[in-house]
């Protein structure tokens, strides 16, 4: 069965199984890579990728849920407000290992789209989901900051 969704704004195909999670579709058949496996069961949220504009845990969603749909990953959020998201991370060299950044990134990119200024604690509570285990937080904080400015 083949199902067809927009995948950083180009039409896609996925032949096989409906009930392969977008993160196996994007990395195994479509070389996207930048959304990362760290838990497989929806709790760390280095998988996060959007659809239709909302973060979701790629991991945990089949690809059946992305039929007719747009999937975003950080390979496609530059052309939107990721430049500023991109640049802040550099800016303010938020990532230690950077396994998880990409999620939080594509979190970070969520959260701007429905709050232009969020304060401190609407910053911590809308990246809570997403673990680092190197414990980048306050730098996380200060980037989310300044790519809303
Ligand atoms: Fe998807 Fe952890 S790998 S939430």
């Amino acid at each position: 069965m083949a199902i067809s969704f927009t995948l950083n704004g180009k039409a896609v195909n996925f032949e096989g199984d409906p009930e392969t999670p977008i993160l196996w579709v994007l990395r195994d058949h479509l070389d996207v890579t930048s959304p990362k496996y760290g838990c497989g069961a929806g709790l760390c949220g280095a998988c996060t990728v959007h659809l239709e504009g909302a973060a979701i845990r790629s991991c945990s969603i089949p690809i059946s849920a992305a039929a007719g749909k747009a999937v975003t990953s950080l390979e496609g959020l530059a052309e939107k407000m990721g430049k500023a998201i991109q640049d802040a991370w550099i800016e303010f060299d938020v990532p230690q290992c950077g396994y998880c950044q990409t999620g939080q990134m594509m979190s970070a990119a969520d959260l701007l789209a429905k709050k232009k200024q969020p304060s401190s604690d609407e910053i911590k509570n809308a990246m809570s989901g997403n673990i680092c285990r190197c414990g980048t937080y306050s730098r996380i904080e200060k980037a989310v900051k300044r790519a809303a400015d």
